[in-house]
């Protein structure tokens, strides 16, 4: 996308009602899997805070679930990856020997999601999974990487529920889909 273009919303793409039931069901198999354990959810800033906010409030009471958080810097205020990532605030929490799961709003190259997968798996979890909301096949540059996977989209660029452009329309409940003014 045009990094100086103005964009406005265009559709909803998945509605909030679709979304809520989709992260029941992602709850469901965290908490079959999980149910009774420790699991550290790590979430990334950002965008993934309202989703990994409502999966955690869907789970089981049987999980044992933490939360802690990491930001990364790969596209800056525009929407066209520069295919570098940058780890830029670190998790507190000691993950050796732990079970975790890596949350992120969408998966669209992979690349940022696979550099935080090898970031963490060199610190010793027991286990490491990674749950996204959407992932855009169309772009993927990476091996497949996805343990939870919300929703399969096209390559458009969308917002809300956690997803920006310029830091705009995280807030929106329901995932919209942009288009030039
Ligand atoms: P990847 O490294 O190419 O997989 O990019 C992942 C990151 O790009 C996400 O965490 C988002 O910040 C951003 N991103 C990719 N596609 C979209 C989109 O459609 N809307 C909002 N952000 C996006």
């Amino acid at each position: 996308m045009d990094e100086t273009g103005d964009y406005e919303l265009d559709h909803i793409m998945l509605t909030r009602g679709a979304i809520s039931e989709r992260i029941s069901e992602l709850a469901a198999s965290i908490s079959g899997e999980y149910g009774g354990g420790e699991l550290i959810f790590t979430g990334v800033l950002k965008g993934a805070v309202i989703f990994m906010s409502d999966l955690v409030r869907s789970l089981d009471r049987s999980v044992d679930a933490r939360m802690d958080f990491i930001a990364v810097s790969s596209y800056g205020n525009a929407s066209a990856s520069s295919g570098a990532v940058k780890m830029i605030k670190d998790m507190d929490t000691c993950i050796e020997g732990k079970n975790v799961i890596l949350v992120e709003d969408i998966m669209d190259t992979g690349l940022t999601l696979s550099y935080l997968k090898d970031t963490l798996t060199a610190r010793g979890p027991e286990t490491l999974r990674t749950c996204v909301l959407l992932e855009k096949p169309d772009r993927k540059k990476v091996d497949s990487i996805l343990d939870y996977r919300g929703f399969t989209i096209p390559d458009e660029f969308v917002v809300g529920y956690g997803l920006d452009y310029a830091g705009k329309w995280r807030n929106l409940p329901d995932i919209w889909c942009v288009t030039k003014r």
